[in-house]
């Protein structure tokens, strides 16, 4: 697509965040089952839910500002997808492979983190004041998922790793 306008960037950003939300709700449960600590597959599921209410919400910009999304695929996401598959085929199950996924699962966040950003700022420029608090929600929720990751990490997550290694 050809972007001449901060509108024409503004319905990028969301098509590409679009795509990269889509393609998680398809990764993220063979990320839960490859989890071996309870807490990381229950968090990698919450997210699931929250990300197809991310999807919906992106619907619901869609019909308040009367645009269109572009098919395109965020290629981004397809690499950091691709790296999980990497983790899963490369690291026995158990807490190594955790502290991978969790790792792994930081990176896709920091992406959304940006993305959502980005978006904010853009619909404040344009003035899209009803599309704002959509987008805002979505990125306390990557935000909060950041947090929930680091968290698990620093509460023993790593730790485990460390000892199964040593
Ligand atoms: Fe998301
Ligand atoms: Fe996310």
């Amino acid at each position: 697509m050809t972007v001449k306008t901060i509108e024409d960037l503004f319905v990028h950003e969301l098509s590409d965040i679009y795509s990269a939300e889509k393609q998680l709700t398809k990764a993220l449960p063979r990320l839960a089952k490859a989890a071996d600590a309870a807490e990381l597959t229950a968090a990698f599921e919450a997210h699931l839910e929250e990300t197809r209410g991310q999807v919906e919400r992106i619907d619901k910009v869609v019909d308040l500002l009367g645009i269109r999304l572009k098919r395109i695929k965020c290629a981004a996401m397809e690499g950091l997808v691709e790296e999980g598959k990497d983790v899963i085929d490369s690291v026995d199950p158990g807490p190594l492979r955790d502290a991978a996924l969790m790792g792994g699962a930081q990176k896709v966040e920091h992406y959304e983190i940006a993305a959502y950003g980005t978006l904010c700022a853009l619909a404040k420029q344009i003035g899209y004041r009803d599309a704002l608090p959509l987008l805002k929600e979505t990125l306390e929720e990557e935000k909060a998922t950041d947090e929930k990751l680091t968290m698990l990490a620093e509460g023993g997550g790593n730790r485990r790793a460390a000892i199964k290694a040593a």
